[in-house]
């Protein structure tokens, strides 16, 4: 590609819109998202955020979940040079950090070839937001000394994680998308060492009023998932961190 870009030519921002707790946007998302004439935007966006969208403002939503028009990375990649060719004001917003599981990457490198200038702005991811209002930390000295994000989207049910990397001792291990992958993640991190009684846990809709956070042991975990029938978007945590939950939890106390 790598057209000239015209004189008119607007910008990007990809921002991130954090886990779904409006006042977890940051300060800058808020200012770019108050003076967009564009925003376009995903179904993991809150709506305390979408609140937030001027009226003025042309929205796309391109969440997977739109109803008969899911736009594919492509599309989207091309609506984003075409609002900035215009000249507009883009807003590219993604629920938790535009990095972390996100495509950000991928659309960046769009805009790029097209010559079309950006920022970015981190958000809260997932973990961090569902760690924080789940009651437990994602590393402590006592407990775990690093902290893995991986996604659990099992491409054909295959194994094509670093299981024995993700079974070492002394860290904490937060699935995102994992939660119908999760007999298989249990089951290979227990075949890889970690023991049946470790810790772990699901998060859904964290940080938002509707949290729900099951708290069980690896061995039991894709059981009890079953059993509550738990939907994404759901994280899972692996990890002695976990236990933690029981003096630590303060959002689902109030
Ligand atoms: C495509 S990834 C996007 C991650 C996002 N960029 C981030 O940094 O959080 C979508 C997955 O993130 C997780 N997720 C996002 N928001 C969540 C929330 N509020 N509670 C639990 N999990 C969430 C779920 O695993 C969901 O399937």
């Amino acid at each position: 590609m790598n057209d000239a870009a015209p004189a008119t030519t607007g910008k990007v921002w990809l921002v991130g819109a954090g886990p779904g707790d409006a006042e977890l946007l940051t300060v800058k998302a808020a200012r770019l998202i108050e003076s967009a004439q564009a925003i376009v935007y995903d179904h993991l966006v809150g709506e305390g955020v979408r609140q937030l969208f001027p009226t003025r403002a042309r929205l796309e939503y391109v969440g997977k979940k739109a109803a008969k028009h899911t736009l594919k990375q492509e599309e989207i990649n091309a609506l984003l040079v075409d609002l900035a060719r215009q000249g507009m004001r883009v807003i590219r917003l993604k629920g938790g950090d535009p990095f972390i599981f996100g495509r950000g990457g991928e659309e960046l490198e769009t805009l790029h070839a097209a010559g079309i200038p950006f920022e970015v702005v981190p958000g809260v991811t997932a973990a961090a937001g569902c760690a924080a209002y789940a009651g437990f930390p994602l590393t402590h000295r006592d407990h775990a000394q690093s902290v893995v994000f991986v996604t659990g989207h099992l491409k054909d049910h295959s194994v094509n994680l670093d299981w024995p990397a993700l079974a070492r001792p002394g860290q904490t291990v937060v699935f995102y998308m994992g939660i119908g992958g999760a007999p298989e993640i249990c089951r290979q991190m227990i075949a890889h060492g970690l023991p049946r009684s470790t810790p772990a846990a699901v998060v859904r809709r964290g940080t938002l009023a509707d949290q729900q956070t099951l708290l069980s042991s690896l061995g039991e975990l894709p059981q009890r998932i079953a059993e509550s029938g738990i939907k994404p978007p759901a994280l899972i945590v692996v990890g002695s961190v976990v236990g933690l939950h029981e003096k630590l939890s303060w959002f689902e106390n109030r």
